[in-house]
């Protein structure tokens, strides 16, 4: 039985639950917000040091300019609005993905955040035009580079270099595929897939993983 330090999530589906209330998918996404905000107000007393959220794959560039410009607003309005209560809580904001190449004034905003939350002691990392191909593609570039490719070069230039391993890895909304996130870090990660779609996902779901967590066996390959 252990806990587990370093949870991450593939917030699914935002879209679906507009749909079965008829309102519109932008509806969804800011009750998404929503619940990313609660989550992060309670991750504390769960033990979790931290939380990865996938919020923008590398691929969502593909949904209708409309949608994308949405979920972008969305961003500015959740960093403009959460970044005191952040600096506040002792939250470390930490961004991963080819977040550098967004729109410049949310990269600024961004890289203000990431300033102003470096003292935090729990880290809530967003992946922000984030592709874990991608990622492990850059990684072992940098890795050649240095004239030295294997899986600890490689681990050591992945944005996630500065997190802790992670151990629990969920999606909401009943798909069960990991859409191009966290693909190195999940080789030994523990899995959950759950039917509620994301903006229902509450603090007590959350807990309700770590329950089922605490009771899984870890082997690491070993006996
Ligand atoms: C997740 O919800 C949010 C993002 C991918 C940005 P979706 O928008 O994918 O919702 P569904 O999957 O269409 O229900
Ligand atoms: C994964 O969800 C990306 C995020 C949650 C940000 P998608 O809804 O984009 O994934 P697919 O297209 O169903 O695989
Ligand atoms: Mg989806």
């Amino acid at each position: 039985m252990s806990s587990a330090r370093h949870v991450a999530i593939i917030m699914d589906g935002n879209g679906r639950w507009a749909r079965q209330r008829a309102l519109p998918r932008a509806v969804g996404h800011q009750r998404g917000v929503e619940a990313v905000r609660n989550l992060v107000r309670n991750i504390e007393p769960m033990g979790i040091d931290c939380l990865t959220l996938y919020a923008f794959s590398s691929e969502n560039w593909k949904r209708p300019d409309d949608e994308v410009d949405d979920l972008m607003n969305l961003m500015r309005k959740f960093i403009r609005s959460d970044l005191p209560e952040f600096i506040a809580n002792g939250v470390r904001l930490k961004i991963i993905g080819d977040w550098q190449s967004l729109a410049s004034d949310i990269v600024q905003m961004l890289e203000d955040a990431l300033a102003q939350t470096a003292g935090g002691n729990r880290t809530l990392a967003v992946a922000l035009n984030y592709g874990s191909q991608q990622e492990i593609a850059r990684a072992a570039a940098k890795a050649a580079a240095i004239g030295e490719v294997n899986e600890k070069t490689i681990a050591a230039h992945l944005d996630t270099n500065d997190l802790p391993p992670l151990d629990l890895l969920i999606r909401t909304s009943g798909e069960v595929r990991l859409s191009n996130f966290l693909l190195w870090q999940a080789a030994y990660a523990e899995m959950l897939f759950v039917e509620t779609l994301w903006p229902d996902f509450t603090p007590a779901h959350l807990q309700a993983a770590l329950d089922q967590f605490a009771q899984r066996e870890r082997r690491y390959g070993g006996r």
